[in-house]
């Protein structure tokens, strides 16, 4: 797909009290962003987690920083090791982090240190079924959630999974940030739509930092 937009500048969505979407934000820094991913992944690579329920999830997961998220039989969890290698995390790039706290400022929280980030991985048909981020110690902390590569319809509902769901496009340099009264809303990803994205190729990737601990 011809990008046609690259000159616009950012804009702001709100999508919920203490939500909003950073429309194209990122853009002017995507190749870097995938190139770290690329260099994260080299260390780490992605995988398909088994769920406690012992489902093979559809998105392949990494992370970098000094905690990653992962799930196994046991459950869910932030470690400072990758399970399957026994390897740190690779450090979170200088990069990451300073889009992830100048973001976080722009949505209205000031102060933010992410110390995980998990980098998702979607291919044709993988999703992330609703659910809410509620693994992390401090949940004052908002979520910042960036999106490279092909596009993905996010939902986002309510504080029980029943509840009505608003569903957005997130394109190629959008972030969306989350936190305050809207940190335990529920979301997720429907199946991804097959496509080649001239940067990302076959797939669409997701950073989403977090204050872990
Ligand atoms: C997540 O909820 O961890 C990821 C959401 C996304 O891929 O946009
Ligand atoms: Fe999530």
């Amino acid at each position: 797909m011809l990008d046609l937009f690259s000159e616009e500048a950012p804009w702001q969505e709100p999508l919920a009290e203490g939500a909003v979407i950073l429309r194209r934000r990122a853009r002017d820094r995507a190749d870097a962003l995938l190139a770290a991913i690329h260099d994260i992944s080299a260390q780490n690579p992605f995988e398909h987690r088994i769920t406690p329920g012992g489902h093979r999830m559809s998105v392949a997961m990494t992370n970098c920083g000094d905690f990653g998220w992962s799930t196994d039989s046991r459950g869910y969890q932030y470690t400072e090791q990758d399970g399957n290698s026994g390897h740190h995390w690779p450090p979170m790039p200088a990069l990451f982090r300073e889009l992830a706290q100048q973001t976080a400022g722009e949505a209205g929280f000031s102060g933010y240190n992410p110390d995980a980030c998990l980098i998702n991985r979607y291919e044709p048909g993988a999703k992330l079924t609703l659910h809410q981020d509620k693994d992390e110690k401090d949940l004052r902390q908002p979520i910042v959630s960036v999106s490279l590569g092909l596009p993905a319809v996010f939902q986002f509902g309510g504080f029980e999974r029943g509840d009505a769901t608003q569903r957005v496009l997130l394109e190629h340099g959008d972030i969306v940030v989350w936190g305050g009264p809207s940190r335990l809303r529920y979301h997720g990803i429907l199946p991804l739509k097959a496509g080649i994205h001239p940067q990302a190729g076959a797939f669409r990737y997701n950073l989403t930092f977090r204050r872990a601990f």
